[in-house]
C-alpha cells in the first residue's frame, strides 16, 4: 500500500533561528512510525535544512524548479542543484506561481519533466478559483491542468505526486469539505488511470486550509493520499497533529 505523504509548504516564511526551532520541535514530536513527511522550504535554507534533517525521517522539498537543465537563466535553480542539497520533492505549478508569476500549464508540465529527469519528484498542483467553481468549471479546469502534465510526461507520470489545491481554500480558513475534495480527487484518479496502469500508486494530496481539526476526515477519503499544508506547517504542534492523523 502507498504511504500517505504529509508535506509542509513553508512558502516565503522562515529564518535561520526559526527554522532550527521548528525542525527540532518536529523531530522531538514525530511518532516512531510516521507517514512520509516532507518540508518544502525556501531554497536559500535548503543547506541548513539538509543538515537539520540528516538521518531523520523528514524529507526535503523545494517550492519550485526551473524547466531548464542549466545555462543563462538568471535567478533560476535547476533540479540537479536541488539534488545536490538532498531535495526529494519540488512543488510545481502552485497556484501562487500560476497567479503571480504567470506560469502556464505547459511550463508546469515542462518543470515536472525536468524534475523527473534529475530524480526530483514533482508535486504538481492543480485547482480551481472560486469563480471557476461557481461557474461549474472545477472539473474542466483541473483536468486541463493535469492533462498538460500527462501529455508531456507520458508513462513517467506514475512517478509524480499530484496536489489538489482549490485556490479559494488556500490561506482563507475555508476548507473543501471531505466530500467536495474526494469528488475532485476521484476525477483526477480516473484521469490518471486512463493514462497509466500504475495510477493507483500515485499519491493525490489535498491542500487548502488543512489543519489539526479537519485533517483526519479529509485523509480518510479513499482518494486522498496525504496533504500539502501551508500555514499549519509553520507550527510544530499543528503539523505534528496532521501527521498523527495520517498514521
Ligand atoms: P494553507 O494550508 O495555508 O491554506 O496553504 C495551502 C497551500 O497552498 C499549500 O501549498
Amino acid at each position: 500500500m502507498k504511504k500517505e505523504l504529509i508535506a509542509g509548504n513553508w512558502k516565503m516564511n522562515g529564518s535561520l533561528a526559526g527554522n532550527e526551532a521548528l525542525v527540532k520541535a518536529l523531530l522531538a514530536g514525530l511518532p516512531a512510525q510516521p507517514c512520509e513527511v516532507a518540508v518544502c522550504v525556501p531554497a536559500l535554507y535548503l543547506a541548513q535544512l539538509q543538515a537539520l534533517v540528516a538521518g531523520s525521517p523528514i524529507e526535503l522539498g523545494a517550492q519550485d524548479v526551473s524547466m531548464h537543465e542549466s545555462g543563462a537563466y538568471t535567478g533560476e535553480l535547476s533540479a540537479a542543484m536541488l539534488r545536490e542539497f538532498g531535495v526529494r520533492y519540488a512543488i510545481v505549478g502552485h497556484s501562487e506561481r500560476r497567479q503571480y508569476h504567470g506560469e502556464t500549464d505547459q511550463l508546469v508540465a515542462a518543470k515536472a519533466k525536468t524534475a523527473l529527469a534529475s530524480g526530483v519528484t514533482p508535486i504538481v498542483c492543480v485547482g480551481e478559483t472560486l469563480a471557476q467553481r461557481e461557474a461549474g468549471k472545477t472539473e474542466e479546469v483541473v483536468k486541463r491542468q493535469l492533462a498538460a502534465v500527462i501529455h508531456t510526461n507520458g508513462h513517467c507520470i506514475s512517478e509524480i505526486v499530484v496536489a489538489y489545491e482549490p485556490v479559494w481554500a488556500i490561506g482563507t480558513g475555508k476548507t473543501a469539505s471531505p466530500e467536495q475534495a474526494q469528488q475532485v480527487h476521484a476525477v483526477l484518479r480516473a484521469q490518471l488511470k486512463a493514462a497509466s496502469a500504475q495510477a493507483e500508486r500515485i499519491r493525490i494530496l489535498y491542500g487548502g486550509s488543512m489543519n489539526a481539526a479537519n485533517a483526519a476526515q479529509l485523509l480518510s477519503q479513499p482518494d486522498i493520499d496525504g496533504g500539502l499544508i501551508g500555514g499549519a506547517s509553520l507550527k510544530a504542534q499543528d503539523f505534528l497533529s496532521i501527521i498523527a492523523a495520517a498514521l
